[in-house]
């Protein structure tokens, strides 16, 4: 039965928590596996809009059993504030399952991030001050709170005690801030570990005896490739694994598993936050794809940098996701432009790069290689077909898969659920 893998193919924002809802109703688990509430996913259903950051876009779908896996990190407050949020709605949140394995986001990972972030001034990553960064080095540095540790008051004073150790050092004396206490932070932790404990389990577990059974699983990446810490634009990047390797380490199954991997893919390109971005506009184009395409963040409501579609990202998201399938969303944000450019290629310093250079200067250095296509005017909010669509849509769709690396399976016309064109099946 399919286990199948949904990431961003770009910078974030492509409409994952759209895609992931549109496949809800067909699958048994939607897992997240990395990042936090740094996600932001718009959801929209019929005259409902959602806008959800920790918990899986699948907690929106009747039935399905939505799991915060052993990659996330998770700020309790955070948690329980969404899920209050949708059951004053009405939603039924009662099957959300969180690995006691995730490591938890506590006060002290939002202020380092904040305070760092100042401190690098210009050099800045423009996160979302959120404590992701932060909550991460403290798990490779091996100084981090899990979720097992909230069921353990003493176990879990000793290790805030660890943590803060270096930490207060490092705000009172580098920072010129006030020292965090044990007490506090105990304190802050503890204050949902009764509502907490039902939900903690062991998720691997749970996760490969539903794949024995034969349920369907969909794993949804926050983030997205290029903000990947190991194949993104680092520094600029997010410090998870938003690629398709992470839904592996990030949740506990084995890459054996894994029957497909699905990249969603803007029909043009945006970023927030710090970092570089060949396709950047500056021009009233740039404004123009802002403004149609409602370009600002779910998360911190920063406008997002918007670009035209760059073919040399989604050919790198192809090849390091192993992506099978692709999700084009927002083609009808380009309606009514006259010519669309694409990127096909960069030129660095004089020399044309057809593949991504990973080499951070040479990515600094590259210029958009365009190549222009024909628009076209009609209103294609309604196309629920392929052939719906007027013929230079086709032929751009059809350009950009073949310059793309996957097939594009779906077509995003429009922010709401049935806004979609199927070309293939996603989960066959
Ligand atoms: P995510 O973080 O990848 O889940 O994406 P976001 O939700 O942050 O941003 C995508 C935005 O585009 C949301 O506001 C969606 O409602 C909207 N959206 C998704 N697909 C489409 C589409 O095909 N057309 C239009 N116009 N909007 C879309
Ligand atoms: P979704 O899941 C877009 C960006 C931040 C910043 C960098 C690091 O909605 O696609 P962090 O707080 O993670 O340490 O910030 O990553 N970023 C996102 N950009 N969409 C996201 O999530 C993002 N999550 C983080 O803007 O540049
Ligand atoms: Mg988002």
């Amino acid at each position: 039965m399919p286990a199948v893998v949904l990431v961003g193919a770009q910078w974030g924002d492509e409409g994952k928590g759209k895609a992931t809802d549109l496949l809800g109703s067909r699958v048994d688990y939607v897992v997240k596996f990395n990042g936090g509430n740094n996600a932001g996913h718009t959801v929209v259903i019929g005259d409902e809009k959602y806008a959800l950051h920790l918990l899986p876009s699948g907690i929106l779908s009747p039935g399905v059993v939505p799991v915060i896996a052993n990659g996330v990190v998770v700020d309790i407050d955070v948690l329980f504030e969404e899920l209050d949020a949708l059951i004053a709605r009405g939603v039924d949140v009662s099957r959300l399952l969180v690995s006691g394995s995730a490591h938890v986001i506590a006060g002290y990972h939002r202020t380092i991030d904040k305070v760092t972030e100042r401190f690098l001034g210009k050099r800045r990553i423009g996160t979302t001050g959120r404590g992701i960064g932060p909550a991460y080095a403290d798990k490779i540095n091996r100084v981090g709170i899990r979720m097992w540790d909230l069921f353990d008051e003493k176990i879990l004073a000793e290790k805030v005690e660890g943590a803060l150790d270096q930490k207060n050092h490092l705000l009172v004396k580098v920072y010129n801030r006030r020292a965090i206490t044990v007490e506090e932070t105990v304190e802050e932790l503890l204050q949902h570990a009764e509502r907490l404990k039902p939900m903690v389990t062991d998720t691997s577990l749970v996760l490969n005896r539903a794949l024995d059974e034969g349920k369907t699983l969909l794993f949804e990446a926050g983030q997205a490739t290029m903000l990947d810490v190991d194949h993104g634009t680092y520094p600029f990047v997010t410090s998870s694994s938003a690629t398709a390797g992470g839904a592996v380490t990030g949740s506990g199954i084995g890459p054996t598993r894994v029957t497909g991997v699905i990249g969603v893919v803007k029909a043009y390109t945006t970023r927030v936050g710090e970092g570089p971005f060949p396709t950047e506009l500056f021009d009233q184009w740039g404004e123009y794809l802002q403004k149609t395409g409602g370009e600002f963040g779910v998360t911190t409501g920063r406008a997002r940098r918007c670009g035209w579609y760059d073919s040399v990202i989604t050919r790198y998201a192809s090849r390091v996701n192993g992506l099978t399938d692709l999700v084009l969303t927002k083609l009808d944000v380009l309606t009514g432009i006259e010519k669309i450019p694409v990127c096909v290629a960069y030129d660095v310093d004089g020399v044309r790069y057809d593949e991504m250079p990973t080499d951070q200067t040479a990515f600094h250095h590259a210029k958009p290689i365009y190549e222009e296509l024909d628009g076209w005017w009609e209103d294609i909010s309604n196309a629920r077909a392929f052939a719906d669509l007027p013929v230079n849509a086709q032929r751009y769709v059809r350009a950009l898969e073949e310059m793309s690396g996957a097939r594009i399976s779906a077509i995003g016309v429009g922010p709401a659920r049935d806004a979609t064109i199927q070309v293939h099946d996603l989960l066959g």
